[in-house]
């Protein structure tokens, strides 16, 4: 039996994908190349040398993973739109073949009663952008305005919400300070460029959704931060963390500047990339909604590198899932309280855009598959999300993390984290025990509604 949670009537249930991870078809259409083909082709950057190339297959099986979105009886599917099949360079005229798929998508979303709930990017850049310096680029933030306008002007009139970024933070440090993403740069603090243009692309593409009198909204990765010890030296480097992580990619956009990274020896202006005028723009009127994708909390202590501020310590004591990170259900609880505490009036409603956990889900002799981790994780971290309802947070809706068993970046698809299971030889789909305890959920909360 499902639990009841006490949530808004209005309260609305999702799941999440990306376009990379599920799609496949990266040669048809007039699909152009985006960093992640590039960086999945390069030797040791993925496990097991595997790529998006096929993935799910989504491309051409969209109508079958829409009939189990159905099944589930959701209210919204997150989802997000390559930019290389739009515009296969980043820049130029549009690829109507690629418009048409997200056209077909969003049409066949609407006939199943589901609200389209687009991120207009999500990690995968056009090549081409790349090559001329991607986000460490000025200009690959106005041609992500471009883009933005090309497919607001055709999906507008359906599609009411927007997502400009996926974790922008994740993007940046793993993709251009570490390396173990696409496009697979390793330039430490000089990286920092790449948030400072994510966020601007952010504010022109906000504009640009707009003035088409659209919904804006960012999806951020938070993590409650919390000190390894009470000691001054800990606790300075949790704030220090605090601000990279959670602070760099939302105060700009609520608060209209950014934070102190000068633990980081990085002044005001982002190592020189902030030009007037620009958080003005990043913060324009604020965010319709603030995406938050919440995983686990982050345990700081006192650096032992010389080159940051802190050090990541285990978080002790709990469960894992099958990536290793640890289970701490009430960190959404205490993320989402102190998200109110910080930003107060400026912060507004809140939908959780992902959450979920990878398992080694494989089918029984009997081709069931049966993930009661999978439903624990989901139903502690509803519970805690109901806590801070009750506690007084604005959330809206929850998307979980993730329909399909999919392409996890430098992982793979050693990762699985669905609610369906797929077999990448055969493609075939089949809906895991989360599947049945999440429809079950949302129908219960929906005669909650009607009663
Ligand atoms: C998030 C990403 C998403 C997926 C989950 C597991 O950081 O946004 O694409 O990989 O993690």
């Amino acid at each position: 039996m499902p639990n009841r949670l006490d949530l808004p009537s209005d309260f609305r249930w999702g799941v999440s994908t990306a376009a990379y991870q599920i799609e496949g078809a990266v040669d048809e259409d007039g699909r152009g190349p985006s960093i992640w083909d590039t960086f999945a082709a390069r030797p040791g950057a993925v496990r097991d040398g595997h790529s998006g190339a096929v993935a799910c297959d989504h491309y051409h099986r969209y109508a079958e993973d829409i009939a189990l979105m159905r099944g589930l009886g959701l209210d919204g599917y997150r989802f997000s739109i390559a930019w290389t099949r739009i515009r296969p360079t980043g820049a130029g005229p549009a690829n109507p073949a690629g418009l048409d798929f997200y056209d077909r998508l969003v049409d066949a979303l609407l006939a199943a009663g589901i609200t389209p709930l687009p991120t207009l990017f999500h990690w995968d850049l056009p090549q081409a952008l790349e090559d001329g310096g991607g986000w460490l680029a000025r200009d690959t933030a106005y041609r992500f305005a471009e883009y933005t306008a090309v497919v607001a002007d055709l999906l507008g009139d359906r599609v009411p919400a927007w997502i400009t970024l996926n974790e922008p933070f994740v993007h940046m440090v793993y993709g251009y300070a570490m390396g173990i993403h696409a496009p697979g740069r390793a330039l430490m603090l000089d990286a920092l460029p790449a948030a400072h243009h994510q966020l601007l692309g952010h504010g022109l593409a906000a504009a640009v959704l707009r003035e088409r009198g659209l919904d804006v909204m960012i999806a951020n990765n938070l993590t409650p931060v919390r000190p390894a010890s009470s000691s001054e030296a800990d606790q300075a480097a949790a704030t220090a963390y605090d601000a990279l992580h959670n602070r760099l990619f939302t105060d700009p956009i609520l608060l209209g500047h950014y934070p102190d990274l000068s633990a980081f020896g990085v002044g005001p202006d982002l190592g020189g990339s902030v030009r007037d005028g620009d958080l003005k723009l990043i913060a324009g009127p604020g965010l319709d909604a603030l995406g938050v994708n919440y995983y686990n909390p982050t345990r700081i202590a006192a650096p032992t590198d010389p080159g940051l501020p802190f050090a990541e310590a285990p978080i002790e004591g709990v469960p894992r899932t099958a990536f290793d990170w640890p289970v701490v259900p009430d960190g959404l609880r205490e993320l989402l309280t102190g998200l109110r505490d910080r930003y107060g009036a400026a912060l507004p409603p809140i939908t959780i855009t992902e959450n979920g956990c990878s398992v080694a889900d494989e089918p029984a002799a009997d081709g069931t598959v049966s993930d009661p981790d999978r439903i624990d994780y989901l139903a502690g971290h509803l519970d805690a999300l109901a806590a801070a309802v009750a506690e007084g947070v604005d959330v809206r809706g929850y998307f979980t993390w993730s329909l399909l068993d999919n392409f996890e970046w430098a992982q793979g698809f050693s990762q699985r984290f669905g609610l369906v299971h797929v077999d990448f030889e055969t493609q075939r789909r089949t809906p895991k025990a989360s599947y049945a305890w999440y429809r079950d959920l949302i129908a219960a909360q929906r005669a909650r509604r009607a009663g």
